[in-house]
């Protein structure tokens, strides 16, 4: 029975179930890293809420995906004469008071010009701004208290060795500001994300944080990989295409991954349910769903729907 997949079985973080990530807030619904999307994903009941770091000119951190603004703002048509060499505007060009300033869309196919997923929420709307990380964390314990559930932050550090290379230190900013909202210890809602080993590893050891920390993966680990990881980190953040293979729902076959990591005490939180962008093994999101928990097993999902993540967790619950 469906209902024994995760029961029966606890996941790594202790949870009698695997959490929902909302990923990058309700994306699904609402142009993502927009704090109506993070309402959204609140009151949808998420576990965890995401967010994506990066460092502005004037040293704030603020919640974005990506380093460049031109996929999700009108920065061209505000400031083209910060346009670099290679067509692309830097969030670390830009002073706060800049950033401000610029509307956020939902995400765009910059080669043209068309919304990546296209049934989602309309273009040119003009009603969205960028959040400071801190502003986001004030918003999450605001919500938090009103509501009396407590949301967690599922912070991802975005690429800190090119902002290294540029004299920022972006890890340290966001250690630092998790520490003054009362994020520090594993028992505080709260986890450290990052696709960079390296930096992972400093995160722990140099910059001495004591929270839950995971390694994000997009290509399979080497042999011995996991056991280093497993010595320094909590979890791992595998796409999904890394935890089944297949053309078709027919062909799929699980990889062995999940079970490796689980095996090592490693929590696995596989990136991201699209219903909008399923992989070519699943022919739902409901489908999706059931590899992941029933199937592989996994101790959480990153999601842009987290009420259909939600829904198909409490459905097939004791
Ligand atoms: O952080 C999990 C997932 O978000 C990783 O991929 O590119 O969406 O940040 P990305
Ligand atoms: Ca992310």
């Amino acid at each position: 029975m469906l209902a024994a997949a995760f029961a029966a079985e606890a996941t790594v973080e202790g949870a009698e179930r695997p959490v929902v990530i909302a990923h990058r807030g309700a994306s699904g619904y609402v142009v993502e890293h927009t704090l109506p999307a993070k309402a959204m994903a609140h009151a949808m009941g998420a576990d965890y809420i995401e967010q994506d770091v990066v460092l502005s000119k004037d040293g704030v951190l603020v919640v974005l995906h990506d380093i460049y603004l031109e996929a999700v703002t009108d920065v061209a048509a505000r400031f083209p004469e910060r346009r670099h060499e290679d067509g692309r505007f830097y969030a670390l060009d830009f002073t706060l008071a800049e950033l401000k300033q610029l509307q956020l869309n939902e995400r765009l196919n910059t080669k043209t010009g068309r919304q990546a997923l296209p049934g989602r929420f309309p273009g040119g709307a003009g009603l969205f701004h960028i959040s400071t990380f801190e502003e986001e964390l004030r918003f999450i314990q605001g919500l938090n208290k009103s509501t009396g559930r407590e949301a967690g932050v599922y912070v991802e550090i975005k690429s800190p060795d090119w902002h290294r290379k540029q004299g920022a230190d972006v890890s340290r900013a966001t250690v630092d500001m998790l520490r003054r909202y009362g994020y520090a210890k594993k028992t505080d809602k709260c986890w450290i994300q990052c696709f960079e080993w390296d930096e992972v590893r400093r995160v722990r050891e140099e910059l001495g944080w004591e929270g839950r920390l995971l390694l994000l993966m997009s290509k399979n680990p080497k042999p011995g990989m996991l056991e280093d990881v497993a010595k320094v980190a909590d979890g791992i953040g595998p796409s999904i295409k890394q935890i089944a293979t297949g053309k078709t729902p027919a062909e799929r076959k699980l990889t062995p991954l999940v079970r490796q990591a689980r095996a090592l005490g490693l929590a696995v939180h596989p990136y991201t349910v699209r219903r909008d962008e399923l992989p070519a093994w699943a022919a739902s999101a409901d489908e999706l769903h059931e590899v992941i928990f029933r199937d592989a097993k996994a101790d959480g999902v990153f999601t842009d729907f987290p009420d259909l993540t939600r829904q198909w967790i409490d459905r097939h619950s004791n």
